[in-house]
């Protein structure tokens, strides 16, 4: 496979519907680390090592150095917003980086101003913006958007592109008939069919330009038969749901533990207070819905509860979000876990985190476009179900169960990425070491 892989050579333009603290971090962090002000923490492709072969062997490259990706400097970045502060402006509100980073890549950011987007306030209704645009149709506004995508590329030289959905939570929507066929889409756009969310707008325009998308919120967007017949026809790879950053980040690091251990759990409480636009948002019950979906899929699908009834059987999960200013980008969450043990003695566990949401979640968007720029390169098309890593409630195939313990993610992606450079998988058997052993004695 590895000689299939395209080469990263050119720009690699990363487009962002949604400018705000989520992707204005990543931007800045982008640029800060190009002139050596910071490092990319938190980011697999640049941080993360990979190991091949055999444990004698002693290989471990970083995964920068492993797998063919584009070089940092080689990235460029435009977006959409509904307010027309450039990414400067924006970072300054959204108030995660130290004013002194910012006035080190000011005219960087400033030099980056969001494209009109394509808005329907009855999806967020607690946003107003004017940066909008206008047409009679939902058809027309997917053109316009394909038309600042070809003009993107032109404009900045990028011999490839991939799209990050970086925007706010849109109310919470079910699948239905007009998400079941391309034909079927086409028609809901050109008929304006409310059922059509702006996201599942800007992933239209994305995959049928070949550009690949991946949704770091929870709606909907891409996984709709529509668009994935269309990411298979168009051969773009495409992935969700939501980065999985804070709090699920945690649960999907603790559960898989406790699962391990055939420890009990009997309730798992989950709040957070968060102050960020983001919160503002989720302040609304329908945006609030799409949230609550999914978060609450992780324990089950970790824990199993059909599986193992006398372990999870009674698991009683819930979540809040509450928003609350003071407190701004850094979410605190709190988890109140019930746990039971041999012969059924209870015990508990509290976590209280205190995490910078937008620190988490932009290395994320980061490995995301490097990953499926690789994977278009590489002839992978569809649902990127490898990047399940980064997604609290990842895409994944109608007749598989979604896999969201992080370990079992971290294991398929480096397999998958052994797997296209042609190298052996990893199965952690190892008792090969122990049979040589044997054989020499
Ligand atoms: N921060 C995290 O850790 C985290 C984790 C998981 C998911 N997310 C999701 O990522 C998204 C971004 O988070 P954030 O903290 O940056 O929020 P934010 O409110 O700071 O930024 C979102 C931006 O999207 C813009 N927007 C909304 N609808 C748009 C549209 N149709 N077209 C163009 N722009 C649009 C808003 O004006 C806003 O500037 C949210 O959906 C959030 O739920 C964030």
């Amino acid at each position: 496979m590895k000689e299939q892989i395209l080469p990263a050579e050119g720009k690699l333009g990363i487009l962002m519907p949604g400018l705000g603290a989520v992707a204005t971090t990543f931007i800045a962090g982008v640029e800060a680390v190009k002139k050596d002000l910071a490092q990319p923490i938190g980011s697999l492709t640049q941080m993360g090592s990979i190991r091949l072969g055999k444990r004698t062997e002693n290989r471990y490259p970083k995964v920068k150095d492993f797998v063919p990706l584009a070089h940092l400097n080689d990235v460029v970045f435009g977006g959409w917003d509904v307010y027309e502060d450039n990414v400067y402006k924006a970072a300054m509100h959204a108030k995660v980086l130290d004013k002194e980073l910012l006035e080190a890549i000011k005219p960087e950011l400033e030099a980056i101003k969001p494209m009109k987007a394509v808005f329907d306030k009855s999806y967020i209704q607690n946003l107003d913006g004017t940066n909008v645009k206008t047409a009679a149709t939902k058809y027309e506004l997917a053109l316009q958007v394909m038309e600042d995508i070809r003009k993107f590329q032109e404009e900045n030289n990028c011999s490839r592109l991939v799209m990050v959905w970086c925007g706010s939570t849109e109310k919470y929507i079910e699948e239905t008939a007009v998400h079941s066929t391309i034909e079927s889409f086409e028609e809901g756009l050109k008929n304006n069919n409310t059922l059509i969310a702006p996201s599942m707008i800007y992933a239209y325009a994305a995959i049928k330009s070949g550009v690949p998308f991946a949704n770091g919120a929870p709606n909907l967007t891409c996984d709709i038969p529509a668009l994935i017949e269309l990411a298979k026809e168009t051969e773009t790879p495409i992935g969700g749901k939501d980065f999985k950053t804070g709090q699920t980040l945690m649960k999907t690091i603790l559960a898989p533990g406790l699962q391990a251990r055939s420890l009990g759990v009997r309730g798992w409480f989950s709040t957070n207070i968060l102050g960020n636009r983001d919160g503002y948002v989720l302040d609304h019950p329908d945006n609030f819905r799409t949230k609550e979906v999914s978060k609450l899929g992780v324990l089950e699908d970790i824990l199993q509860p059909d599986i193992n009834p006398e372990l999870y059987g009674d698991l009683y999960h819930k979540i809040r979000i509450n928003y609350y200013p003071p407190h701004g980008d850094n979410k605190e969450s709190w988890d109140n876990i019930d746990i039971f043990g041999w012969l059924g003695y209870s015990m508990q566990i509290k976590i209280n985190f205190l995490c910078k949401d937008s620190i988490l979640a932009a290395p994320i968007v980061l490995d995301l476009a490097l990953f499926l720029d690789l994977a278009k390169r590489a002839g992978m098309i569809g649902i990127q179900e490898w990047l399940s890593f980064y997604f609290k409630s990842p895409q994944h195939a109608p007749e598989l169960r979604a896999e969201h313990d992080i370990f079992k993610q971290l294991m398929k992606l480096q397999n998958t990425l052994r797997h296209i450079m042609g190298e052996d998988l990893i199965t952690h058997l190892g008792l090969d070491y122990y049979q040589e052993l044997v054989d020499t004695l």
